[in-house]
């Protein structure tokens, strides 16, 4: 498992080590990995088709971010159990309305339940403490927290399903470094432990997300090896724990955190964690494989951290890339998943079923093979060929065009085909969409090179989500910007 990213020496004994982790995973009932499942993206594959992926790989729950008919309908009689998502834009009503917090539960709940869908957990809002909110959740949270609880006691669920509220890991720090100098950040110490009594109160668990990769991309000076698995960074003492990797000590500060408030005992969910593919340059497969995997291989164990040894409840971050996701945190929030968007795996990552190599998603429908590219004949120094690349760039996906991502070695004339040719795809390849007045055509030759892969859109599953709308809006912006240029060159 782990050991294929370190030296081919000891090759035989960690192979054993990990057949024996993989026995014991199930045998000890470790705590089966999870998948985030989110749908941010313009062409999403269809539902079933992730559904069949997710059993495929041995995943025995997802997370998701709402309670999209589709998604849900997917994974009736799946077996996989389901964390499902209040979005943070519905914590008000759910808040000031119990007729609102029922209607939900009724709907997203209870309905699926009773066609087979096996809903385990509600997530009610989404890291709604996260400072870019400007604390526009701080009060509604809690408040429709209760709601929910309330209504799914009301359903007769109380029992069966538990409540949690998905944190980012700055609601809690440690002045020191050390886990054990943790508690909640003071400005918002009131909020978290009201939140906290309440789910302790009400047997719900502590969802929170934790971001190695995070810390090193705001971070120059944080020691890179100490986001890994691999045990050879310098590590922290502290007291009678010794911690080689950050996820071990992000963990147990905030078990430091719970435990100086009287809640040491509450149970944990790792809501979010995994590492980018693009984007930066500490976001690739490499990376990314040496993250997940060593994680894997870390809750395999069972031993969990110094300070809560056993089992560790985790979801992976993510599933499949979501291009229509804000770039607002970087460039590499478009590249989280395991799977690319058309469900290929972008690296060997073993799940904890024996001998299994990771999955591709079957079936997939792609479009005809073109690509969007910059004609030949085009000057570079044309002085409205920057105008084009922005547009597209600004529509469709350029993250992998930055300084040491998968396309950063690309020419300007490959860069600016590139642009061209994701706005084409995602656009679905219609004509109109590869006009760029007059600069682009259309091409069957593939333009992919090394780690840069100029894409083929797939098809979507109409019935769930094409988005008609939107696409005839950037068809006459299209329309628009060719009618400007040509304005502009004919006076
Ligand atoms: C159920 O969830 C969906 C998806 O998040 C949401 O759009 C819908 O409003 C919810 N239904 C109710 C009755 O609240
Ligand atoms: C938060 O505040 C910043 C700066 O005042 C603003 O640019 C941003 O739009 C605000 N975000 C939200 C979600 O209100
Ligand atoms: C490629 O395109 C991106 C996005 O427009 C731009 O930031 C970058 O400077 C371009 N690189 C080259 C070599 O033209």
């Amino acid at each position: 498992m782990g050991s294929r990213a370190r030296s081919g020496r000891g090759g035989a004994a960690a192979l054993f080590v990990a057949a024996v982790m993989v026995v014991s995973w199930s045998a000890a009932g470790v705590g089966a990995i999870g998948a985030n499942w989110g749908t941010q993206a313009s062409h999403p594959l269809p539902p079933d088709t992730v559904v069949k992926m997710l059993k495929d790989n041995g995943f025995q729950k997802v997370k998701l971010f709402d309670a999209e008919d589709g998604t849900m309908s997917a994974l009736r009689e799946s077996g996989l159990e389901v964390m499902v998502g209040i979005p943070n834009e519905l914590l008000a009503i759910m808040a000031s309305s119990m007729k609102a917090a029922d209607k939900w539960v009724e709907k997203n709940v209870s309905n699926y339940l009773n066609k087979g869908c096996n809903v385990r957990y509600v997530a009610v809002g989404n890291e709604p403490f996260l400072s870019t909110y400007n604390g526009s959740f701080l009060l509604t949270t809690f408040p429709a927290l209760k709601n929910i609880q309330s209504a799914l006691v009301k359903a007769g669920l109380g029992n069966q399903i538990k409540v949690t509220v998905p944190q980012n890991a700055d609601v809690y720090d440690t002045a020191t470094g050390k886990p054990s100098d943790g508690d909640f950040r003071t400005d918002i110490h009131d909020r978290i432990l009201e939140i906290v009594k309440f789910l302790s109160d009400t047997g719900g668990v502590f969802t929170v997300n934790i971001y190695p990769f995070i810390s090193l991309y705001i971070d120059p000076n944080f020691p890179a090896e100490y986001a890994f698995f691999d045990g050879r960074s310098q590590p922290v003492v502290d007291g009678s724990a010794t911690y080689t990797n950050m996820f071990d000590a992000n963990h147990d500060t905030l078990i430091w955190a719970l435990k100086k408030n009287g809640y040491g005992n509450l149970p944990i969910v790792i809501g979010e964690i995994g590492w980018p593919t693009d984007g930066d340059m500490n976001a690739n497969a490499q990376l990314a494989q040496r993250f997940n995997q060593g994680f894997m291989t870390h809750i395999a164990t069972g031993q969990g951290t110094p300070m809560r040894p056993g089992p560790i409840d985790a979801y992976l971050f993510s599933l499949i890339d979501e291009d229509d996701k804000s770039i607002q945190p970087g460039n590499f929030e478009r590249h989280w998943g395991i799977y690319t968007y058309d469900g290929i795996p972008k690296y060997q990552l073993n799940f904890g079923v024996p001998n299994s190599q990771i999955k591709r998603a079957s079936g997939v429908k792609y479009l005809d093979k073109k690509w969007c590219v910059l004609k030949p004949t085009v000057s570079l120094d044309d002085p409205k060929l920057p105008d084009t690349v922005s547009y597209a760039c600004a529509r469709a996906d350029c993250t992998s065009l930055g300084y040491r991502t998968s396309c950063g070695m690309l020419d300007t004339r490959s860069n600016i085909s590139y642009a061209y040719n994701s706005f084409y795809q995602k656009n679905d390849q219609d004509d109109v969409a590869c006009g760029f007045s007059g600069y682009a055509t259309t091409t069957g030759q593939d333009p992919s090179t090394g780690t840069c892969r100029f894409g083929i859109m797939i098809e979507v599953d109409s019935a769930y989500s094409w988005k008609p709308r939107r696409v005839r809006s950037n068809y006459l912006l299209v329309l628009l910007l060719a009618l400007v240029h040509l304005c502009v060159s004919s006076s």
